[in-house]
């Protein structure tokens, strides 16, 4: 078993730590955030993240959280970054972090490997070797090593990945890391660093293009009457295209695809080639966002003045409290632009979207919510939504209007009940 030192405590790293606790090796986990570590420290997660609780406390004995740098960095043979690489306004990468975590590497102590599991730009790797090759760091070598792991997921698929991705120059530092993953036994592809690098964004980037793809589809399906879930079901019948990231909605979100597509559009654009594809993916995504807007006026009329909608669901999907490039944030926006009083619910995810949409009105309950709409968006498919008692809700709205943005909900069972539903990419259904 080994010792590693994880940097940064988001999403990525407490899971990697916790994981990686669980397969036997001594974790010290360093974090910039003081008020993340005190919790830890304290036995709270300060993440949504089911399961990740439980597993912390389980492996207590083997995590120790620190805001020490000069002693984390010192503390693991493998040091795992993990640090947030967001999007800079021109859409490359923010690498701010990772060369703050190169800058807090020990200058001469003891052997480590560098992995890098935030994901960054493909070449991100070369120039970090070169620039430890610059500074005489002889004692450190360099691997990467991706990260797919989904939130709401992400214990699950980091137990059960799919594959490992070790990518490394040197074969015996390749190996070195692999071998922390001895314990899972799962799929191991050692690969050179660059294509490691570049195996995360082309992954991220083709899951969405499926779901761009889909939308469009069901735009589509919406203008010739075809409905997209028995097309997507059909489609994903053939094995070569498989059922997977074909659900029609209201576009991505998240902290990896809006940033990891547009990255890799500006790594190929850096370069010289302009990826048209992924140029009409981004686009794809950011109308379909807005696409609730027009539906919502086929029912209630053009003037969204004054009108009270309510959007289930703020997270950027179901199980995480994530709101990052979440759709609600563009469909909450858009409405409160429009002049509609907007009532937003999410079982966890509210103090999140308070802090950058502070005009959201919010709501204690889903039915609170709904209480005197005009009409709802389910806008993250959490299952208190989908298990409401619809009876209910059509007493409790002003007028019983449903957008599906997700496609979740029994539109059959809505019209029966009395509901005007419209999913996206299906047939509109009156009751
Ligand atoms: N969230 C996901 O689902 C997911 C999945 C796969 C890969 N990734 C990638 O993993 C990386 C991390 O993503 P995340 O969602 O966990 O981010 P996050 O924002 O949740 O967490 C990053 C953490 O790093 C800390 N940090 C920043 N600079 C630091 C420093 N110099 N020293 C110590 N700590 C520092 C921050 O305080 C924060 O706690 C990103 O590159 C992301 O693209 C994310």
């Amino acid at each position: 078993m080994s010792r590693l030192t994880v940097v940064g405590v988001g999403y990525v790293g407490l899971v990697t730590a916790a994981c990686m606790a669980e397969l036997g090796h001594e974790i010290v986990a360093l974090d910039v955030d003081a008020g993340k570590i005190h919790a830890l420290r304290e036995g709270r997660v300060p993440i949504y993240e089911p399961g990740l609780s439980e597993l912390v406390a389980a492996n207590r004995g083997r995590l120790e959280f620190t805001t020490e740098p000069a002693y984390a960095y010192r503390a693991g043979e493998f040091i795992f970054i993990c640090v947030d690489t967001p999007s800079t306004p021109s859409g490359d990468a923010d690498l701010t972090r990772i060369w703050q975590a190169v800058d807090d590497l020990p200058p001469d102590e003891g052997r480590h490997v560098l992995v890098t599991k935030s994901t960054v730009p493909v070449g991100t790797g070369a120039l970090v070797q070169a620039e430890l090759a610059q500074r005489g760091y002889r004692h450190i070598s360099y691997a990467s090593n991706p990260e797919f792991l989904r939130e709401g997921t992400a214990i699950d698929d980091f137990m059960h990945t799919d594959r490992v991705v070790v990518g490394a120059d040197d074969p015996d530092v390749a190996t070195q890391v692999a071998r922390l993953y001895e314990g899972l036994d799962r799929p191991l592809l050692v690969t050179d660093v660059a294509s490691a690098e570049m195996i995360k964004y082309a992954s991220n980037a083709f899951l969405a293009t499926k779901i761009s793809f889909i939308n469009e589809i069901a735009n589509v399906c919406e203008t010739t009457g075809a409905d997209v879930r028995v097309v997507a079901r059909g489609m994903g019948m053939d094995h070569r295209i498989g059922p997977h990231f074909l659900q029609a909605g209201i576009g991505y979100g998240g902290s990896c695809f809006p940033k990891d597509v547009s990255a890799l559009k500006q790594i190929a654009g850096n370069s010289g080639y302009h990826f048209q594809l992924l140029s009409a993916v981004i686009e794809v995504n950011e109308l379909q966002k807005r696409r609730v807007i027009g539906k919502l006026k086929r029912h209630l009329g053009d003037e969204l003045r004054g009108r009270r909608i309510a959007l289930l669901g703020l997270a950027f999907k179901p199980n995480t409290d994530d709101i990052r490039e979440a759709s609600s944030l563009v469909l909450a926006g858009r409405l409160l632009a429009e002049g509609a009083e907007v009532v937003g619910y999410d079982p966890i995810a509210t103090d999140n979207i308070r802090a950058v949409l502070p005009r959201l009105a919010h709501a204690s309950s889903a039915m609170a919510a709904l209480e005197g709409a005009e009409a709802c968006v389910l806008v993250t498919e959490w299952r208190e939504f989908l298990d409401l008692d619809w009876t209910a809700v059509k007493q409790a709205m002003a007028r019983p209007v449903v957008i599906d943005g997700r496609n979740a909900l029994d539109g059959a069972a809505l019209t029966k009940l009395g509901f005007a539903y419209e999913g996206i990419g299906t047939r509109v259904r009156r009751g």
